[in-house]
């Protein structure tokens, strides 16, 4: 495997941080990822060269940059295999991608009585929306339960289809349990009975190939501060068949054709969608990240992470009182534990202390701590800039811990 794993953490300035005098072991790459100096040096460029608002001026500035953002719009078009560039819309992330979705298509398509399919193991953000979405329209909101290992029984959702049925969301890679789910089935089971299909991608997109004509899928979303791009930036594709027929779901500048006290008419996709000046800084800068992810290669990318998985995995299960929580046969970079006897928290926070950035608590997967049963979990997520030799610090680190609290 092509993988220079030295030049790669060059390229990541944060990575050579000290912190509290140790070096950085930063192992939370699902809530964040860091940016490597090209995404960077991009952000410094259009704010120093090209800065100017997109498709309002006639300047040369305002023309860069509105080109650039379009060639970015194109970019990532290719990246999901989206069949065109206008179903590819801007939005501040996956969260509000997925409330876009939720309200545009629940007014549209969700009527009183109907129903709305969410896994059990979403984030928040694949859960709130729908149940407000619901809640406006007087549907109900049905909830496909996972396993004690943490995968999605395609014949549990066989069942809990109905006539009722309007849309499925379910997320491609759990934030808190790792599990990949499998989409592509889940997807070709929704269409048999004519039900589309949100995937949120927020903790999938960075680590495995997403082609959304291959899936079929009708929404996919992603947030660009997960794929080494800038915060603030997000995407939605959506099959134009869908997008032509839901109505804008904010207004104000660039979403309008014309506007009159009586009456306002819409622009075409994407810009329908768009409403106000549009995050362009951030939209240049994440299609940066996306052609530093291709130079690497997604599948060099999965093939490493899995390597990281599975030797900590691995190593971590060796520590007496640690279980993982999420043991899906098939699994992102992400390890959740818990400590015999000790609290999330306070495992966390001793290992920062030796600077090892882990997330404690729960994940914003409130329903998934639910399942089990527990306050939260320590979550290791690892990036391609992880070593083996930072899953040793961890693996140390909480030796440490145990010893500690003995
Ligand atoms: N969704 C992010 C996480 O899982 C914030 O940590």
């Amino acid at each position: 495997m092509n993988f220079d794993i030295d030049k790669i953490r060059n390229d990541f300035p944060i990575l050579k941080e000290t912190i509290y005098n140790k070096p950085l072991v930063y192992l939370d790459n699902a809530a964040t990822t860091q940016k490597p100096q090209v995404v960077l040096d991009k952000l410094m460029e259009v704010y120093t060269k090209y800065n100017a608002n997109i498709h309002r001026g006639v300047h040369f500035m305002s023309n860069k940059a509105t080109t650039e953002t379009e060639t970015a719009r194109k970019i990532i078009q290719q990246f999901l295999d989206a069949p065109n560039s206008h179903e590819v819309i801007f939005t501040r992330g996956a969260t509000e991608g997925i409330n876009l979705v939720a309200q545009s298509f629940g007014e549209q398509f969700v009527h009183p009585g109907d129903e709305i399919i969410v896994s059990e193991m979403e984030h928040h953000s694949n859960l709130v929306p729908w149940q407000l979405m619901a809640e406006k329209r007087g549907a109900t909101l049905k909830k496909w339960p996972f396993t004690q290992a943490g995968e999605l029984e395609l014949p549990v959702l066989e069942k809990l289809i109905s006539n009722k049925t309007r849309i499925i969301a379910v997320t491609h890679v759990s934030n808190s349990l790792g599990t990949i789910n499998s989409v592509k089935e889940i997807i070709e089971i929704a269409h048999k009975r004519n039900v589309p299909v949100l995937i949120d991608g927020a903790q999938a997109v960075q680590h495995l190939a997403v082609d959304v004509q291959k899936l079929d899928c009708d929404f996919y979303v992603f947030s660009g501060h997960k794929i080494y791009g800038p915060t603030g930036i997000g995407v939605v594709y959506g099959k134009e068949q869908w997008l032509n027929q839901m109505p804008p779901y904010q207004g104000g500048g660039e979403m309008i054709e014309s506007v009159s006290f009586e009456k306002t008419t819409f622009n075409q996709l994407p810009y329908k969608f768009e409403a106000g000046t549009p995050n362009y800084v951030d939209t240049i800068a994440l299609a940066e990240a996306i052609k530093y992810v291709n130079e690497l290669g997604i599948e060099n990318i999965a093939a490493y992470e899995s390597e990281l998985l599975i030797y900590g995995q691995t190593k971590l299960l060796t520590i007496p009182g640690l279980e993982i929580i999420g043991n899906a046969w098939n699994k992102a970079s992400v390890i959740s534990f818990n400590l015999k006897g000790l609290h999330p928290f306070d495992v966390g926070t001793i290992l920062d202390k030796m600077g090892i950035a882990v997330r404690t608590g729960t994940h914003c997967t409130e329903p998934v701590m639910q399942h089990f049963g527990i306050p939260g979990t320590v979550r290791a997520s690892f990036a391609f800039y992880n070593t083996k030799q930072e899953i040793d610090e961890l693996y140390k680190g909480l030796l440490k811990v145990v010893e500690l609290f003995k």
